[in-house]
């Protein structure tokens, strides 16, 4: 009974030591002033990409960077410990990018996923709402030492890790098949759609994935890392089904992904998002030119969309 109600007395004395150094490590003070302001609207944008008054026109579908870049415990985009995180980021930056072939500041890089995963445009670099995103990433990255990556434009502790699996899954992805749709859809079905919906148009505040709605597009366009058949299972395996990622085998990952990204989806053609010049700012790439679709996608592992799907319902 004693050594009972001395377990009891070292329990209860411990828990809010615990619980209070775990907050210490996650919400670090914000710097004081103007910086502050910025790092905190920078924040906000992220969680509310597609409603912020200083975004929602520049986003052309229902998702927030925190829809990828997954919140950690503290609630903040981009603090998961996991693949997408924005901790230790901007000690990458400037950094080679590939797809571009240039090098590229981290704003670039936040712009491109505006212009790819929102489906949108990019905003105005070193605009008020630019800065504050880079602002709020760096924030994020403090006490990570630089380390400029001359061959890819991501966070430190996972830019290996894209490449090395990438390589693993576009193996798989060019030999698949009808079968391996139909395993995909089968998975989707059973470990995805309660969340995501039966028909990956999202549920309350669970994002969509395909698709459209009232004329408008849903998810990430074409031209997103996460549209490409050996990017998209990297980030899965890592991050889903929500709290249990690294669940799924390379087998299982690869055909939901499989069967995901041969949904529809915004093409995306470069040339037309760049059209207004004045809106858009100028463009750091050398690529001037760049054109993908479902089909495209598809074609790039060697695949026909209609084949896999066993349909003509892409167009
Ligand atoms: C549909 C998913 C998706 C959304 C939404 C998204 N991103 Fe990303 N983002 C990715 C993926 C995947 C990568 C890395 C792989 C790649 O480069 O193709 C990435 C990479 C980045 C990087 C490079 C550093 C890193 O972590 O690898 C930054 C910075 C970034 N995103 C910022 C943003 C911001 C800011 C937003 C919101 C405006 C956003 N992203 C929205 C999927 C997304
Ligand atoms: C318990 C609910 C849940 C389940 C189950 C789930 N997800 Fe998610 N998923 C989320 C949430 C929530 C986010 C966005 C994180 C945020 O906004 O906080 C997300 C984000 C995503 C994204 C990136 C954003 C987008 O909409 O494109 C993809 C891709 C994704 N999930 C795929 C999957 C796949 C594939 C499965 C099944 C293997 C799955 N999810 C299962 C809740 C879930």
């Amino acid at each position: 009974m004693r050594l009972l109600n001395k377990l009891l007395i070292i329990i209860f004395v411990s828990l809010p030591v615990l619980v209070l150094a775990d907050s210490f490590k996650t919400s670090e003070a914000y710097p004081e002033g103007q910086l502050g302001k910025m790092i905190r609207l920078g924040e906000e944008v992220m969680s509310k990409t597609d409603t912020h008054d200083m975004t929602k026109d520049l986003v052309g579908n229902r998702l927030q960077c925190k829809s990828c870049h997954l919140p950690g415990k503290d609630g903040k985009p981009g603090t998961f410990p996991s693949l997408g995180t924005f901790i230790g980021t901007a000690a990458a930056f400037p950094a080679y990018s590939s797809r571009e072939k240039t090098v590229q500041t981290l704003q670039d890089r936040i712009n491109n996923c505006f212009m790819r995963s929102m489906n949108g445009k990019r905003p105005i670099i070193d605009t008020e709402v630019s800065i504050a995103m880079a602002a709020y990433i760096t924030w994020l990255s403090e006490g990570t030492p630089i380390k400029m990556d001359a061959k890819r434009p991501v966070n430190p502790k996972y830019s290996e890790f894209w490449v090395k699996n990438a390589k693993k899954f576009a193996k798989l992805q060019k030999k698949a098949t009808h079968l391996n749709y139909l395993n995909g859809q089968k998975l989707y079905i059973q470990k995805c759609s309660v969340c995501h919906g039966k028909e990956g148009a999202g549920l309350s505040h669970f994002p969509p994935l395909w698709g459209e709605k009232n004329g408008h597009w849903l998810s990430y366009n074409t031209g997103a890392g996460m549209s490409k058949l050996h990017k998209a299972p990297v980030w899965i395996q890592k991050n889903m089904p929500l709290g249990q990622g690294g669940t799924l085998n390379d087998r299982q990952v690869a055909d939901i992904a499989l069967y995901i990204n041969a949904q529809p989806r915004a093409n995306f053609d470069l040339q037309n998002r760049l059209q207004d010049r004045n809106e858009m700012g100028y463009y750091n790439s050398k690529i001037q030119s760049e054109k993908h679709s479902v089909r495209s996608n598809f074609q790039d592992f060697g695949l026909n969309v209609d084949e896999i799907r066993g349909d003509k319902l892409i167009p």
